[in-house]
């Protein structure tokens, strides 16, 4: 007599700094509809992108090994800071497949920049970190990258529709805009390289001249994890879903307010978010 037993879904973990992340589970989920996805929000010890990276390097391999302590078999880092700080040290202290997003940011860049042209909105850290640039390079693209410091603030405050932030956002891409002229760069794509900005995306369109491409890493991600896991581990077909619905099941966890994220975060992702569970990670 034979049993059939139903494998475990595929478990990934997802972690950012706060909501931003969600951005890109948003698109993991139609991506890999049945696994099971744990998102962390180290909402407590935001924002990473003014730290060092002595400090964000601490923060995003506890953030990695708590994921992996839940089970995950796969994890992401949906957060450009993390990605570009502190990539290699999570890859060495977890033992399951990690991905960052600036190599797929740069990749979506190189397909759909004509004038070989792109700015690449990050957070402090990141753009000191050049990691855009060198990632843009390597693709044949030219870029110039600009720290927008206060948006994070802004979009965790959820003033994602605020004249406030319009008018920040303004300033920003007059400078970034200056910027490339005085570099001779014919921009013709903006690249969000902090996974809170898609949320300003709207806001963006409306500032912007016509014709800019405006990109983000999420897709690009989510469709690289979805390659890579075929890869390494074979997806059933349920897992793999044709039909761009969602069914999987979703832990939340956060270090800071449960009850803002809960709110914020449902908003954010498109999805209630019922629970989410107080995580303490030290300081
Ligand atoms: N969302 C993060 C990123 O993609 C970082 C935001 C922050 O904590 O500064 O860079």
């Amino acid at each position: 007599m034979t049993t059939s037993t139903t494998p475990d879904p595929v478990r990934i973990g997802v972690f950012d700094s706060g909501f931003g992340g969600l951005t890109v589970l948003r698109a993991l989920l139609p991506q890999i509809p049945a696994a099971e996805f744990f998102y962390l929000g180290d909402t407590a010890r935001l924002p990473y992108g003014s730290k060092s990276q002595a400090t964000v390097a601490r923060y995003a391999v506890e953030s990695a090994q708590l994921l992996e302590s839940y089970g995950a078999d796969y994890i992401v880092i949906a957060c450009n800071t993390a990605s570009a700080l502190a990539l290699d040290a999570i890859r060495a202290a977890a033992h399951v497949p990690v991905l960052g997003v600036i190599e797929t940011g740069a990749e979506s860049a190189a397909a759909a920049s004509a004038t070989r042209d792109v700015l690449v909105l990050a957070t402090q850290a990141t753009v000191d970190s050049h990691a855009y640039a060198r990632a843009c390079a390597a693709h044949g693209l030219r870029s110039i990258e600009k720290a927008c410091p206060l948006l994070v603030p802004l979009i965790e405050e959820g003033w994602i529709d605020s004249p406030v932030t319009r008018e920040v956002l303004r300033i920003y891409l007059e400078q970034a805009q200056a910027e490339a002229q005085a570099a001779g760069l014919a921009l013709d794509t903006v690249l969000l390289g902090c996974t809170h900005y898609p949320l300003l995306r709207a806001l963006l369109q409306e500032a912007l001249p016509k014709g800019i491409t405006i990109l983000d890493s999420a897709e690009s991600t989510a469709q690289r994890v979805r390659q890579e896991l075929e890869q390494t581990k074979p997806l059933r077909a349920a897992e793999l879903g044709e039909n761009g619905t969602s069914s999987a099941v979703c832990h939340f966890f956060a270090t800071d307010s449960v009850d803002k994220f809960r709110a914020l975060g449902s908003r954010f992702l498109g999805r209630p978010i019922e629970k989410v569970e107080l995580i303490d990670l030290g300081g």
